[in-house]
């Protein structure tokens, strides 16, 4: 264990709050963790295989980012975790894929046939065939009357309709489609009905990606509250652990969460800016100058047509910017040709540095690959070709900022959220100042053991009159 640096908090606990004493004691002995704190997942292994060994090693969980990897990878990622970590705490991120289901099913096959027991299911809106199979498979009655469940599912929510969904069990219809194809037994079918889709809810605040800004103040208690009267009417919701994400990135807000009533804590962003994370030195030296008002609200490349959101670095960037044009242009045009001339000019030579031809070609080889059907919609319908192509500066943004390319700089798209610009503040003028003494492990002392001294020392003065003048 590493000494935490006090950086100017409350430097003696004058209570026993201790880090190991925060959050739920369930969640710590469910994941065989030292605290209730989480480093969550981030696509394409920024969240790294590195990362993940560092937090398993150091008794703490985080989440693999094998969002948009290859299953290979994945496979190769899982292999290294359970070669090294042994039972070491450790999971894997699921992102729902409306638009690709087979894409969600191929990870979930990886996931069984490799013995992965924690996922971290993102981006649902309701439990899919997928996960729900994940989820029911391997469930049995243990001696002492409870269920088993082998697999354990840690949910991203942010909407009530989406926890409630969470809190219940697997939807009937799902169930008996698994059943009728084999792919669950009749016991793992009989027994859903007993088990929550969730054993784990975070829910998702201002956070860096996909967000849908929501205030942590008003989301975590809601979310403690809809948890509470969904146990009402099924008991087993009542064990569901509810933790937050977004926005933490200091001792203070760590220590505001969980006097809230957070079971766990996670954070995505400050873990991007240290030296395990999986992305380009070059976005790591832009993270560590980035403070809170340095980022922007944009649309998410991948969900271009939905009009979801993510938050993103702004600083020094035109990425913001593009992406936004990008999205008014989906909606007001209806194909490639139907762009004013000068905007098409522009995107070819600004945006892509190549021609729609060339961006076409290398789109349609990925999706042939990857998904036919989205294909042949495209060579029907022209908006939807469009979609595509404006997704590939998307792709391409993130390309660049992993790799680092000095040329294109002003196109990184950098997932980030405020957490960053609070830690940079806080470890002004430290050794830690320099994100190449940052580790992702430390920060969790750093954030968890602050947050206890915080506690300590506000319930200190909260709980002591001084008398003056006597
Ligand atoms: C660069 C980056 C990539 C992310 N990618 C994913 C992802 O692939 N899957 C996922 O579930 N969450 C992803 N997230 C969200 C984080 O896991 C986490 O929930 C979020 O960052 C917490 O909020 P914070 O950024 O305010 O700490 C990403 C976040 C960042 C900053």
């Amino acid at each position: 264990m590493v000494a935490v640096p006090h950086l100017g908090l409350p430097s003696r606990p004058r209570a026993d709050i201790v880090p190991e004493s925060l959050g739920s004691a369930e969640f710590r002995a469910d994941h065989g963790v030292r605290y209730a704190y989480v480093a969550g997942s981030m696509y394409k292994a920024v969240a790294s295989e590195d990362m993940v060994l560092r937090m398993g090693r150091a008794g703490l969980l985080s989440y693999f980012g094998a969002g948009g990897l290859r299953a290979d990878r994945v496979v190769a990622a899982v292999e290294r975790f359970q070669r090294e970590l042994g039972d070491g705490p450790y999971g894997v991120n699921l992102l729902a894929s409306m638009e690709n289901p087979a894409k969600e099913a191929e990870q979930v096959e990886v996931f069984l046939r490799h013995g992965v027991r924690r996922v971290e299911a993102a981006s649902f809106i309701r439990p899919t065939e997928s996960l729900v199979r994940y989820r029911l498979t391997g469930l049995r009655r243990a001696p002492d009357g409870s269920v088993h469940v082998p697999h354990k599912v840690m949910a991203k929510v942010s909407r009530p309709e989406v926890i409630d969904t969470f809190l219940a069990p697997a939807p009937r219809q799902l169930v008996d489609c698994l059943l009728a194809d084999g792919r669950i037994t009749a016991e793992e079918a009989e027994l859903a009905r007993q088990v929550p889709m969730a054993d784990d809810l975070c829910a998702e605040a201002d956070s860096g990606g996909h967000t849908d800004q929501r205030s942590l103040v008003i989301l975590l208690p809601d979310t403690l509250r809809q948890r509470d009267r969904a146990a009402r009417d099924f008991a087993p919701a009542g064990r569901v652990r509810v933790g937050v994400a977004g926005g933490l990135g200091v001792p203070d807000a760590v220590a505001g969460a969980f006097v809230m009533g957070a079971d766990f804590v996670l954070t995505g962003s400050i873990n991007q800016c240290t030296v395990e994370c999986g992305t380009s030195e070059r976005v790591k030296d832009m993270l560590q100058q980035a403070a809170v008002q340095d980022m922007a609200i944009v649309p998410a490349g991948d969900m271009l047509e939905t009009g979801t959101r993510a938050q993103v670095l702004r600083r020094g960037l035109f990425y913001p910017a593009r992406a936004n044009k990008l999205y008014e242009l989906y909606r007001r045009h209806d194909s490639l040709d139907d762009l004013d001339p000068r905007d098409a000019d522009q995107l070819q030579r600004r945006y892509f540095r190549r021609s729609f031809e060339e961006v076409w070609a290398e789109t349609r080889a990925y999706y042939e690959r990857t998904n036919p059907a989205s294909l042949e919609k495209a060579e029907r319908d022209p908006k939807h070709k469009m979609l595509l192509v404006f997704k590939a500066y998307f792709v391409q943004s993130i390309r660049l900022a992993m790799s680092g390319s000095a040329e294109q700089q002003v196109d990184y798209q950098v997932n980030c959220g405020p957490a960053m610009g609070a830690l940079n503040s806080l470890l002004r003028d430290t050794p830690y100042e320099d994100w190449r003494s940052r580790h992702v492990d430390h920060l969790a002392e750093l954030l968890m053991g602050g947050a206890a001294r915080v506690l300590s020392e506000r319930l200190h003065s909260m709980t002591t009159v001084e008398r003056r003048g006597q």
